[in-house]
């Protein structure tokens, strides 16, 4: 049985004796103490003195904004929220058992053992790698509410994988086992764990370019384009009338994920201006080419035989265009000059809305405010 937790039960902290309340109290001869003092030496917080990161600012008030953006991307988010158990998937039992062939079976399986394993790869490089090292609070704010999707994210994936009655042992497992996944996590986990560091020096300005080539590489690459571009082969089912629970639930994470890199191409534009840093070309062009191989191989195997309507060439054409646009809102040069949208459709299906009403699995569009802008 389990113990009922009360919180009433819980026994009072007792100060040790040389500490107490009582000998404080009589010790009359003591000075200020020093935190009265530091209190009261503590000027008003100015919006101008406020910086991404290496602030001196205190990062528990949060007005006067300087990041004024910032609080309005927070408030954008929460109107995007939804629950995955929300979302009907009643036909999606059936149509992955009974309508799927074995290429689309193998595509969905794989589509969803790279996303799982990736959400939790970004909900911990937001919040332990990247949300600590800002020093503004308006930033960590939206920081901490990407967290908490990133979550919710990882819930959808589990939700679905329970529904469909897939072998979690294998879902979960193929990240490891399956080179083609295993590389573009790996090339993740590298980037991230050179920042997971809780005393990053960040004035140090070889540690600070590092610091900004991987905020860059999780914001634009990882979900700007990875993610963006993630959901596609499931979208390709959908337009044929298949798997539509999955897929809408995919584009309430998509909205989430647009945002996510909004939001981490503008911290990043404003830290390179406050800290007046320009990043290595070469370095940037080394993070597209091997964003580039990596899902390549991703897309070759997942799409090793095509299905109707959708093929790795279309998928990589499709990377490629987006990484142009993720570039050049970066002031950054196109890194595939040329590329063409070969999914024309995809924009559209990030800014879905009620009226268009596409899936007839929800009455109502979860979207509790105005209507967002994305980009
Ligand atoms: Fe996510
Ligand atoms: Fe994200």
């Amino acid at each position: 049985m389990n113990t009922p937790f009360n919180d009433w039960d819980d026994a009072p902290l007792s100060l040790a004796p040389e500490t107490s309340r009582a000998a404080v109290a009589a010790d009359t001869t003591a000075e200020t103490p020093p935190a009265r003092q530091e209190a009261a030496a503590l000027a008003p917080v100015k919006a101008a003195d406020k910086r991404v990161v290496n602030g001196r600012g205190d990062i528990n008030q949060l007005a006067p904004f300087k990041y004024s953006w910032a609080w309005e991307f927070f408030l954008k988010a929460n109107r995007n929220h939804w629950t995955p158990t929300e979302i009907n998937m009643a036909q999606d039992v059936q149509d992955y058992h009974h309508k799927l062939t074995l290429p689309e079976r193998h595509m969905f399986e794989n589509v969803l053992a790279y996303l799982t394993t990736s959400d939790i790869l970004a909900m911990r490089n937001i919040g332990l790698a990247v949300m600590e090292k800002m020093t503004a609070p308006e930033l960590q704010i939206y920081q901490a509410r990407q967290v908490f999707e990133e979550s919710l994210h990882t819930w959808t994936y589990q939700h679905c994988i329970e529904t469909l009655n897939l072998d979690q042992q294998d879902i979960y497992n193929r990240y490891r086992v399956v080179p083609a996944i295993h590389g573009k996590i790996a090339l993740a986990n590298r980037r991230l764990e050179k920042i997971l560091v809780s005393d990053l020096d960040l004035t140090d300005r070889e540690i600070l370019h590092e610091f900004v080539l991987s905020y860059l590489f999780f914001a634009g690459i990882f979900e700007g384009c990875w993610f963006y571009n993630g959901f596609s082969p499931i979208f390709a089912l959908q337009r044929r009338g298949l798997m539509k629970g999955t897929a809408e639930q995919f584009q309430y994470i998509m909205r989430d994920e647009v945002l996510h890199c909004a939001f981490g191409l503008r911290v990043i534009r404003e830290l390179m201006r406050e800290e007046n840093l320009q990043l290595d070309p070469r370095a940037v062009a080394e993070l597209w080419l091997e964003a580039d191989a990596a899902e390549e191989a991703y897309a070759r195997y997942i799409l090793r035989e095509a299905i109707l309507g959708y093929s790795a060439d279309l998928h990589m054409g499709q990377f490629r265009f987006v990484a142009n646009r993720r570039a050049r809102q970066m002031g950054l040069p196109e890194p595939f000059p040329g590329a063409t949208a070969t999914l024309p459709w995809l924009d559209e299906q990030a800014n879905l809305r009620k009226e268009k009403n596409f899936f007839e699995t929800r009455v109502t569009e979860y979207q509790t405010g105005g209507s967002l802008a994305w980009e």
